[in-house]
């Protein structure tokens, strides 16, 4: 273990002066037409709510492989059908709408990945060059990608995860985000193309469910709360994973879209933290409002996954960088998300 965390500090001051050195000065570029990939997906569908507000309902684009016309996203604003994997309809879709930003959410997540590796590999990394090569053609203006606490493995330190640390994740979507990390910020530096990231916890919300990850049990645990008084998790209790609210992921996410990119060091890559939560203290806090719910525990495949990625990270580049702050504790949290999914479910 020590030498573990004596080869971490070691990498993790090695690097910083190298990503000191290699900075870019860019001038920025207001952001006005936005497009945004995976528009339906759990975060994809209230980002795209968040950003039609903030800079105009007919100025963003919200588009995804599948279609739901009676949904939030596609009629509330303009809507493309676009699968990432083509790089002529990525082409297209970008110049047809006057596109100057992406905010790129299409992917598949770990546990769907899992099942079919090879989906996730062409989703994730062709569509993510796909996205990199047409905002490089097109001259974009600022391109979003966000990595995940994936892109950490078992040989990670797993306590405060380090910014700068062992990257050797053992599934194939942990796989193609180090490798989208590491795409990104070469296309910042061969390409001086604004790109930015960030590696999100789990995250938490009542909108739209999660699309096949393996920290879907804490958003499932407040829908069986509400629909049934009780909930199989399928993690142990104590398993640890960091989380974020929503409306902290919408947040952290702009925040870093806004920020001057001449104070950024780091591109693609930040931890962002902000709950450290057990399956357990979920269950817990729930409790606080719905005295009598009940939780078993019955871990599957996923609970292999989760032992490998961190409990807590360090997020001080993105505190130091562009003032990463999160609002939301898990007592919080809970309330909101069971006033939310009262008014939805029942
Ligand atoms: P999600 O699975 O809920 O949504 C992804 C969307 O991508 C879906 O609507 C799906 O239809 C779409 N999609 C799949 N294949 C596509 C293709 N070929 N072309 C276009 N669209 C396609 O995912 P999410 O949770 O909203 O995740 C968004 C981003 O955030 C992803 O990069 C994900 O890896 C990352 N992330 C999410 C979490 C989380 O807990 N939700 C945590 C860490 C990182
Ligand atoms: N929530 C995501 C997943 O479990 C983490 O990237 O796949």
């Amino acid at each position: 273990m020590r030498n573990k965390l004596s080869f971490t500090n070691f990498l993790t001051v090695n690097i910083q002066d190298q990503r000191h050195s290699e900075r870019h000065d860019m001038t920025r570029k207001k952001i006005n037409r936005i497009l945004v990939t995976g528009a339906l997906g759990q975060i994809g569908s209230e980002l795209t709510a968040e950003l039609r507000k903030r800079y105009g309902r007919d100025n963003v684009v919200a588009s995804d492989i599948r279609s739901d016309e009676s949904s939030a996203v596609a009629m509330g604003g303009p809507w493309a059908m676009l699968d990432v994997t083509d790089a002529e309809a990525v082409e297209k879709t970008i110049t047809d709408n006057r596109i100057d930003s992406i905010f790129h959410m299409a992917a598949i997540l770990s546990a769907t990945g899992e099942k079919n590796p090879q989906l996730c590999w062409k989703v994730n990394m062709d569509g993510t060059l796909n996205i990199l090569e047409a905002a490089r053609e097109n001259d974009l203006v600022r391109v979003i990608i966000p990595s995940s606490i994936a892109a950490f493995g078992p040989e990670t330190p797993r306590e405060n995860t380090p910014q700068e640390t062992i990257l050797r994740p053992k599934t194939m979507y942990g796989v193609t985000k180090v490798s989208g990390e590491l795409l990104c910020d070469y296309y910042v530096r061969k390409f001086n193309l604004d790109v930015r990231g960030l590696r999100y916890p789990g995250i938490i919300s009542s909108e739209t469910l999660p699309g096949g990850g393996t920290t879907d049990y804490a958003v499932e645990i407040y829908y069986k709360a509400i629909e049934e008084g009780r909930y199989t998790c399928f993690v142990k209790k104590d398993t640890m994973l960091p989380m974020m609210y929503m409306p902290d992921c919408i947040k952290a996410t702009l925040d870093l879209a806004e920020a001057d990119f001449n104070d950024l060091v780091h591109y693609s890559d930040f931890n962002v933290g902000a709950l450290s939560i057990t399956a357990g203290d979920i269950a817990e806090s729930i409790r606080k409002y719905i005295p009598d719910f009940e939780v078993d525990y019955e871990p599957d495949h996923r609970q292999a996954i989760a032992d490998t990625w961190p409990m807590g990270v360090d997020d001080s580049a993105a505190r130091e960088e562009w003032g990463w702050e999160p609002e939301w504790d898990l007592d919080a949290m809970t309330t909101d998300m069971l006033e939310k999914l009262r008014v939805k479910l029942l």
